[in-house]
């Protein structure tokens, strides 16, 4: 029996792979390789010393994910695949609909085809909308402030309309809080194209003297030093809270959504303090404006995954930087400079 990943090449698919097979999963991957590089299966490969199934495919494309269930006996599948640039889900909605909700009804088609009915589905705290203050629990009402958001929200609905459908499913909503870090090999990390929109990549290539400075989006927040406050969780922490909820759904049925973050927030300001004294680079930066869209403070409130999956992250804010830092000094330019040819299969 095997455990399905697409979008298992990406930064947080990559490291849930790790976890899989460190643990004795037989895993299969999907993925199209949109956002992603073979490489990073590769380096999977060399962390574990195991071998898996690749199959470069598109989840909007369906005869492709039957001919994958059919090769495989998939037992339950772990949901990465899909974009997740904000700005660019504004600039086109219609790919994000496209790409993240029909690939997410196309894989659940073939789920249902397959009488394969336990997933583990990639939600994100955007789901919480702009909310007036943190933490923020489970049970707050959802709203989407940007067509990326609005894709995880659909997608949350449509999953629970499946299982108030068929009660034998067995469906676990994670919402991510901000992930960051790297496996702590520096074998693999987040490889993002162009230039970065989050934090912690942009800092990592401002150190690593890609980039000249970095521009922190406002420093007149409601908050202690005035920068945005978020909720960052190191992407080992995460995979793992991947496993948990595996197992959850692999032994109960249901739908259940659950945070995956810390409970602690740190500031922009401290999350460059705490990056310069562990690379032991400077991070030259420029305050502007705010950047629209932005609230200033989100932070999980995590009990719920620790009561219902056993989980709870281990690592704090020097491990995530430290790791991060790593994977960008031991790869300037992520994956690209030492691609190798995968086997993949048609
Ligand atoms: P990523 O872009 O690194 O990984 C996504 C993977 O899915 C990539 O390998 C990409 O090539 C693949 N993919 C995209 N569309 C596909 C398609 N149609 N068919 C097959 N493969 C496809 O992103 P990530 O950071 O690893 O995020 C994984 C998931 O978690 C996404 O669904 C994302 O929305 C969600 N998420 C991410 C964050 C974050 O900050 N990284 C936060 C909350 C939620
Ligand atoms: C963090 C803080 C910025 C960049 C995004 C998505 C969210 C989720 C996670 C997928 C904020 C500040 C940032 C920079 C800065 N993804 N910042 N200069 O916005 O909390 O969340 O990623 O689901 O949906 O919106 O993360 O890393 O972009 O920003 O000052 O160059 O850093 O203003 O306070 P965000 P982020």
């Amino acid at each position: 029996m095997s455990i399905l990943v697409t979008g298992g090449a990406g930064y947080i698919g990559s490291h849930t792979c790790v976890e899989l097979l460190n643990e004795d999963y037989e895993i299969v991957v999907v993925d199209n390789f949109s956002n992603s590089k073979p490489e990073s299966l590769n380096r999977v490969r060399e962390i574990t010393g195991k071998d898996f199934p690749v199959y470069k495919a598109d989840i909007l494309d369906r005869e492709a994910l039957t001919a994958v269930f059919k090769e495989n006996d998939v037992e339950a599948i772990i949901h990465f695949a899909g974009l997740k640039a904000v700005g660019e889900s504004v600039s086109n909605p219609l790919r994000y609909y496209e790409n993240n909700i029909t690939g997410t009804l196309n894989l659940c088609g073939v789920m249902e085809k397959f009488t394969v009915n336990k997933m583990v589905f990639s939600s994100s705290a955007t789901v919480y909308g702009l909310q007036d203050g943190a933490p923020f629990h489970e049970d707050l009402p959802l709203q989407a402030t940007n067509p990326y958001g609005r894709t995880k929200l659909m997608i949350e609905d449509i999953l629970r309309d499946i299982y108030t459908a068929n009660q034998n499913w067995g469906i676990a909503l994670l919402r991510y809080f901000n992930p960051i870090g790297a496996h702590h090999s520096g074998l693999i990390g987040e490889d993002p194209n162009g230039v970065p929109n989050n934090l912690l990549p942009y800092i990592s290539q401002v150190a690593v003297g890609k980039l000249k400075k970095l521009t922190v989006f406002g420093n007149d927040y409601p908050t202690h030093d005035g920068t945005g406050i978020r909720d960052y969780i190191h992407v080992v922490d995460l995979a793992k809270g991947h496993l948990k909820a595996l197992e959850k759904v692999l032994n109960d049925k249901g739908v259940e959504a659950y945070n995956l973050g810390t409970g602690n927030g740190y500031s922009v300001l401290e999350m460059i303090q705490t990056f310069e004294n562990v690379s032991c680079q400077k991070i030259p930066y420029d305050i502007q404006n705010r950047r629209p869209g932005d609230i200033a403070i989100s932070f999980a409130d995590p009990s719920k995954a620790q009561r219902g999956l056993n989980w709870q992250a281990e690592k704090d804010c020097h491990d995530m930087c430290l790791d991060s830092w790593q994977w960008q000094k031991n790869n300037p330019d992520g994956y690209a400079a030492t691609e190798k040819q995968t086997e993949v299969k048609a």
